[in-house]
């Protein structure tokens, strides 16, 4: 798998992971390329970042029509075939803001990723910093994992963790941990696009090759967990 994967990227709002991305393979560090971003919101910053980097952007924004459960399920539908159109090989949550249908993530089992910024399975959902500061951690981070029907709580891929100070808001918080999700995303897909990450049941097995804190500069004070 040297020569690298068709990744599609998954954005509601700013695109700040999808960046990374974008970057790593900019600079050489992955061998994948960021070939369609798709967001539910038209006016996503991500989208714009897409077309500024000249990258497919597609707008799908969920039906406003009908139940919910349909509806939920015309939209994964429309954004499987938008995958699937595109040949994506591994597809990236990226700060998309929309639980995932079981459909959608039964196809793409094993080529589908998320970025939480929690060290899972604390604090999954919505507001992963602020839950850590409301609940009094002293070590929050971020993970990437494979995506599996619930929300939050496929199998492990990467992690780090960093110290919670008394001092922080979720402001501070979420700063220091977004700029350790710019390290940890595009070493998941390096690893991926490598074949060093295998699925055996709820864990991932990895065979990692040099140490990105080897290669690349690291952050003061994050601790970063196996596979890095
Ligand atoms: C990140 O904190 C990510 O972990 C979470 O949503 C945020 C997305 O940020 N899932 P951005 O839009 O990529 O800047």
């Amino acid at each position: 798998m040297g020569k690298g994967l068709r990744l599609g990227v998954l954005a509601s709002g700013r695109g700040s992971d999808l960046q990374s991305l974008i970057d790593a393979a900019a600079e050489g560090r992955i061998a994948s390329r960021v070939v369609v971003v798709i967001s539910d919101d038209p006016g996503a910053k991500a989208l714009a970042r897409a077309r500024d980097n000249k990258v497919l952007a597609e707008a799908i924004p969920p039906p406003i029509e009908g139940a919910t459960d349909a509806r939920r399920r015309a939209h994964d539908a429309r954004i499987a075939e938008a995958l699937d159109r595109n040949r994506v090989d591994l597809a990236v949550l990226a700060g998309y803001m929309r639980i995932l249908t079981p459909d959608l993530v039964r196809k793409y089992y094993g080529r589908l990723i998320n970025i939480h910024p929690a060290l899972l399975p604390s604090f999954p959902g919505t507001h992963g910093q602020r839950q850590a500061l409301e609940r009094g951690a002293r070590l929050s981070g971020c993970t990437t994992h494979y995506v599996d029907e619930q929300v939050d709580h496929g199998p492990i891929l990467l992690q780090a963790a960093l110290p919670v100070t008394d001092q922080d808001t979720e402001e501070t918080l979420s700063k220091r941990i977004l700029a350790v999700e710019h390290q940890l995303l595009p070493r998941s897909v390096h690893l991926i696009e490598q074949g060093r990450a295998k699925i055996e049941g709820h864990r991932v097995r990895l065979d990692p090759d040099e140490s990105w804190t080897r290669k690349y500069p690291t952050l003061p004070g994050v601790l970063y967990g196996h596979g890095y």
